[in-house]
Formats: C-alpha cells, structure tokens, sequence
C-alpha cells in the first residue's frame, strides 16, 4: 500500500494504472476509521483494480469551528486498517495541498441542500461539493463509494456529479451497526459511557417506528405526522437525547411527505444530540 501526499505523485500512480486498463475505485473518508469505513473500502476492493482511499478532514465542509478542531484524527491507526482492508493507495494530502488558494466556488442543489442537514449545517454542503469535485477530478474513478447513513450528502454527490458530467458510478453502500444497533460513526468515541448507552435509542426507536408504520399501514390514510411526532418524543423522552430534525421525506427529492402515498420511497432522517455529540441515522420505511 502506498502512502501518498502529493496531487502529482497520486497522479503519476493513477496514470500509469489506466494505461494498464486498470479500473480504479475511490473511497472518500475523513479518516478516523471504523467498520463503516472498512466496508466501503472491502467493496472498492472487490470491484476494482486499483482502491484509492482519501483521508481528509475537510475544513471547508465545518460549519462549526469547535467541530472541526474536535473532529477525532488517527492516521496511524487509518492506515494499518487500510493495509489490512487491502487499499492500493492511501491519499492524505494537508489543507495547502487541496486548497493552495480559498475554494470561492458555490454549489446550488435547490431544494435538495434546504432541507434537514441543509438547514441546521448552513454551508456544509458547499464545501463537500468543493472536496468531492476536487478528489474526482484528480482521481477521475470508474467507481466512488458512499455510506447511506450520509443519506442527503449521498443524494447531493449524486446531483453533483450530474451537474458537472463526471464520468463516475456513485456506489450506494449500507449503514454498518455496532451489535446493538447504534450506526458506526467517527463521532461515536466521543460519546461518554452513559451518552453511549442512550444512543441505542436512536435506532431502536426508528426501527420501532417501521414496526408501528406497518401495522397502521393497513389504515387507508395511516398519518406521517404521528409517526414523525412519536419518533421525537420517545428520543426526547432520553434524557441525555435531544432531536435536532427528524423528517420523512422522499428519498428522491428530500421533501417532506404529507401522506405515506406521496412517494414510492419514504426515508426518515435524523440528527440527535447526545450530551454534545451530534449523530444522524436514516431508516428506510415500506412504500
Ligand atoms: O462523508 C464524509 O466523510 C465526508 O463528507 C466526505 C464525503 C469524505 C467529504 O469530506
């Protein structure tokens, strides 16, 4: 596995590994590595020749400073993870190298960035569009990897990269859980041990939600702002839990829905604090 800096040298290996017809995948991590990350990684593996793994803990992308500065770094551990998950190349470039001068581009996903994420995180879409447009056009993958769990960034890199015709497969992949349910965040270490233990609520709760969306399902017009409301006051309910946002949308346009037959794709999205540690989780529910 090579450790790289550069944007040349990076170039240089990926050149010479397309003039050898080699596929290469591309996966996009702010580092701190957990199974989530490793399962993306596993699948650029499989399906490709050459897996690119990014570590870059984005400035441009932080709406908040104190989250920026908290954010967990450990890229010794990162890269004896990735060895072992089998990545080609681990790019780990630093703020100058990506940003030689202030990225002044703005984005504009219309309704897609209002909402949810959007709303709470003014700018933080701007500034994932401007590292992920980045990393594509110096990587330009056949293949790049995304966790449902980032489920609005995930349909936003989809538009992005519809708006500026990369030539890419965006790969959806699934949320990886700890055992008893909490998605695997880089976040997640921060917890203390009694907000860890609270934070199985978040998608136990969803998940009793899909439940309860079933059985009143078979109502003619079972309602979507009840499910919304008991969702927020069970997490609520925890005291070391506050809801932030928890929208049912459609997984397409991200807008609320009114009624369960509004879409074919009804998603729920959440972002909670637990003490100060902000997590989000997506549940899927039956159409
Ligand atoms: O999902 C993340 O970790 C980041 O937003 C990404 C896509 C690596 C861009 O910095």
């Amino acid at each position: 596995m090579k450790i790289i800096e550069k944007i040349p040298e990076l170039q240089r290996a990926l050149t010479h590994a397309r003039q050898t017809h080699k596929s290469i995948g591309l996966v996009p991590t702010m580092g701190a590595l957990h199974a989530g990350h490793l399962a993306l990684v596993q699948r650029a593996v499989t399906e490709n020749d050459v897996a690119v793994v990014s570590v870059f803990v984005n400035p441009s992308q932080f709406n908040d400073k104190n989250d920026l500065k908290n954010y967990p770094r450990t890229p010794d551990a990162d890269c004896k993870l990735l060895e072992e998950a089998g990545a080609n190349i681990v790019f780990m470039p630093a703020v100058d190298e990506m940003y030689p001068e202030p990225d002044t581009r703005q984005f504009a996903f219309g309704a897609l960035e209002t909402v949810m994420e959007g709303q709470f995180r003014p700018g933080h879409f701007n500034g994932v569009a401007q590292i992920v447009s980045r990393l594509l056009t110096i990587v330009n993958p056949d293949r790049a990897y995304f966790g449902e769990k980032d489920f609005q960034q995930l349909t936003i890199i989809r538009d992005l990269v519809k708006q500026l015709n990369f030539n890419v497969d965006i790969v959806a992949c699934p949320i990886v859980r700890e055992a008893d349910g909490l998605a695997m965040s880089s976040r997640n270490a921060r917890l203390n041990p009694a907000e860890r233990q609270a934070a199985v609520n978040i998608s136990k709760t969803l998940n009793a939600s899909v439940v309860r969306h079933c059985l009143v399902g078979f109502k003619p017009q079972s309602p979507v702002s009840e499910t919304k409301s008991w969702v927020i006051k069970q997490i609520n309910a925890v005291p070391e839990l506050r809801v932030e946002y928890f929208d049912i949308v459609d997984g397409h346009t991200l807008q609320s829905i009114q009624e369960w037959s509004d879409t074919t794709f009804p998603v729920g999205c959440i972002a909670v604090f637990d003490g100060d540690v902000r997590l989000i989780d997506v549940v899927f529910y039956l159409a």
